[in-house]
């Protein structure tokens, strides 16, 4: 069972994505932590993020693998330092190249390829398992997004204006939309779910429901 959740920024992804594989009993895949680690480590190590080759060399010396508690990259758990302004900032740039793109689907279609999971990221439906089982597009407004990163940023200490981060995420949005490699699209099977109005727990549901549909039918 492969379950793909694709979706723009703060629509609720993750916690979504959390949900549905702990309801499964199978493992949850975050692809947007492994673009994120790529990026942190390039910064570490001085790469320019418009250097598409370098990037692509680099990702292929590193190693992804998850955790309980997140991604944990040549093996040191990496989830609190990917999270901070400065990669969200430059993460859509490592992320548009081509080449890095090819090394990281690889990657993501070798973890799936031997289990059942929940993937969740931009291009999951459209690109890396377009034979997926069930395909959502999960999606909200740009406001509630905004709003629900926020709570969460504050939450872990980090000081930013409500505004301020909104017309990140926009740009962020704009940028991983408009990119000329597998940019955020819905697949054309996908459900598209809209959570602006709903609790996690209600797309959690909505989305056991489209399981057990799709395993009835199969
Ligand atoms: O889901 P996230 O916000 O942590 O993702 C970080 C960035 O990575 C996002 O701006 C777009 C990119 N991304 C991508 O291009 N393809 C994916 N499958 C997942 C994320």
């Amino acid at each position: 069972m492969i379950v793909a959740i694709d979706g723009p920024a703060g629509a609720g992804k993750s916690t979504v994505a959390r949900g549905v594989a702990r309801a499964l009993g199978i493992r949850h895949l975050d692809t947007g932590a492994m673009y994120r680690a790529l990026t942190w480590k390039a910064m570490a190590e001085k790469v320019e993020p418009s250097d598409g080759a370098a990037l692509a060399a680099l990702a292929r010396r590193t190693s992804f693998t998850f955790g309980p508690s997140g991604i944990i990259v040549d093996g040191r758990p990496m989830e609190r330092e990917i999270r901070s302004r400065r990669v969200g900032h430059l993460v859509s740039m490592v992320s548009a190249h081509p080449a890095v793109r090819r090394e990281l689907v690889l990657r993501q279609r070798a973890i799936v390829d031997s289990e059942d999971a929940v993937i969740e990221g931009r291009d999951i439906g459209t690109v890396v398992c377009p034979g997926a089982d069930v395909k959502v597009f999960l999606t909200a407004s740009a406001a509630e997004r905004a709003r629900r990163r926020h709570r969460e940023l504050l939450r872990s200490g980090m000081v930013i204006t409500y505004r301020t981060l909104k017309r990140e995420l926009v740009r962020r949005d704009a940028l991983d939309a408009t990119r000329p490699v597998s940019p955020l699209a819905p697949a054309e099977d996908a459900y598209v779910i809209d959570s602006t109005a709903r609790s996690s727990a209600e797309v959690v549901a909505e989305i056991i429901g489209l399981v057990r549909a799709a395993q009835r039918r199969s």
